[in-house]
């Protein structure tokens, strides 16, 4: 789908937050858990560290609550002036209610509704373009989008092959009418369920709920065929980047930021190359916290904040399961004061 937005307003992102758990999982530790080394996970993924939330009976929404607290204070926003909350995740804190609930009960936003959103690692990206719809429409004056991932309570940290790749973080954003005319200007998103054979959790649904015998299948992990997963991830990511800067009429050479998901460097390296995006210009903190799934995006955002201007051109792009994948285009709306 694409939708070019010409009509007034359009929506922007008004302000970034991001919440990361303590805990550091170094790739020295996991080569205490499984077969592997820190040379192997640095050069095939990128990847050095991810955080992990400790805690019983902490999940996404903790992580979600911290970053939605900081983008109400940094956007000195009051909590019931929000109408709407989204949260992109996987990792819900439970089957139902949302996630989105439990954010707004947890950061007390009286007066907002709220949804989840699941499109695994594309999922900011299908929230945020959901929510901007809101604001264009003129039913919201602020809508919050959360992209929030506990990963680590649906990793086996058996499988070295996947428990190396993921991380727990949450990521938030504002999105108001923008009073400048920058903002979000286009997306193109996409979903192939033929793909679901390749990436995803089989248990705990209603086609396997859980049962000692879903347990002992392990079906409650993420079952991910890296290989195949990372050739569609190369080939969608730059397909729909490319088709996304030849709709705005757009060379690699003119955008000022390209923010990947982070799943593994040598896919973003691969997706920058295609799309001609010098690596100056691409955003990438996989080194720090590995793959959060829907919380990549937003926390790249966060890290850039203080380098990010006014009109800045972006392009976002995410991969994920399901198959998911998309990229948006915005103008960055605001400069970060100066603290
Ligand atoms: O964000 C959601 C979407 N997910 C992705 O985009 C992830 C896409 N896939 C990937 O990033 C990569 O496929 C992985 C990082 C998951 C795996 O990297 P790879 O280069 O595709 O490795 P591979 O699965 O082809 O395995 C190569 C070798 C194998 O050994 P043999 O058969 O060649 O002897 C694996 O057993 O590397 C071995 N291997 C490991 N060795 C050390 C696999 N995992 C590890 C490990 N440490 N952790």
């Amino acid at each position: 789908m694409t939708n070019a937005s010409t009509a007034s307003p359009i929506a922007a992102i008004t302000g970034v937050a991001g919440y990361l758990p303590e805990f550091r999982l170094t790739n020295a530790l996991l080569e205490e858990m499984v077969d592997t080394n820190d040379e192997w996970i640095r050069t095939r993924t990128g990847i050095e560290e991810r955080r992990i939330l400790k805690g019983e009976g902490l999940g996404t929404s903790d992580m979600a609550k911290e970053a939605v607290n900081e983008l109400l204070r940094k956007t000195n926003t009051a909590p019931e002036e929000v109408d709407l909350l989204i949260c992109a995740t996987v990792t819900p804190d439970m089957q139902f209610p949302s996630t989105a609930n439990l954010i707004t009960d947890k950061t007390g936003l009286s007066k907002a509704w709220g949804f989840d959103i699941s499109a695994a690692c594309s999922g900011f990206l299908f929230a945020l373009d959901t929510g901007a719809q809101f604001i264009n429409a003129g039913r919201c004056k602020k809508v919050i989008v959360v992209g929030a991932d506990k990963m680590s309570s649906i990793v086996d940290y058996e499988d070295r092959a996947t428990c190396i790749i993921f991380g727990d973080g949450a990521g938030a954003v504002m999105l108001e009418a923008s009073t400048n005319g920058h903002g979000i200007h286009d997306s193109e998103l996409h979903t192939d369920g033929a793909g679901s054979t390749y990436l995803h959790m089989k248990g705990g649904g209603s086609q396997r709920p859980a049962s000692h015998k879903t347990i002992d299948a392990k079906d409650h992990y993420i079952y991910q065929d890296g290989k195949t997963v990372f050739k569609f991830a190369v080939s969608n990511m730059a397909g729909v980047v490319g088709s996304l800067l030849n709709t705005n009429q757009l060379a690699g050479e003119d955008i000022d930021w390209l923010v990947p998901h982070q799943a593994n460097k040598r896919i973003i390296d691969a997706t920058a190359r295609t799309a001609k995006i010098p690596s100056e210009k691409v955003m990438v903190n996989i080194q720090k916290y590995g793959n959060t799934t829907a919380g990549t995006i937003p926390l790249c955002l966060r890290d850039w904040e203080s380098k990010l201007k006014t009109g800045d051109k972006i392009i976002l792009t995410a991969f994920g399961g399901g198959f998911t994948w998309g990229a948006t285009y915005l103008t960055w709306a605001y400069d970060t004061p100066q603290s």
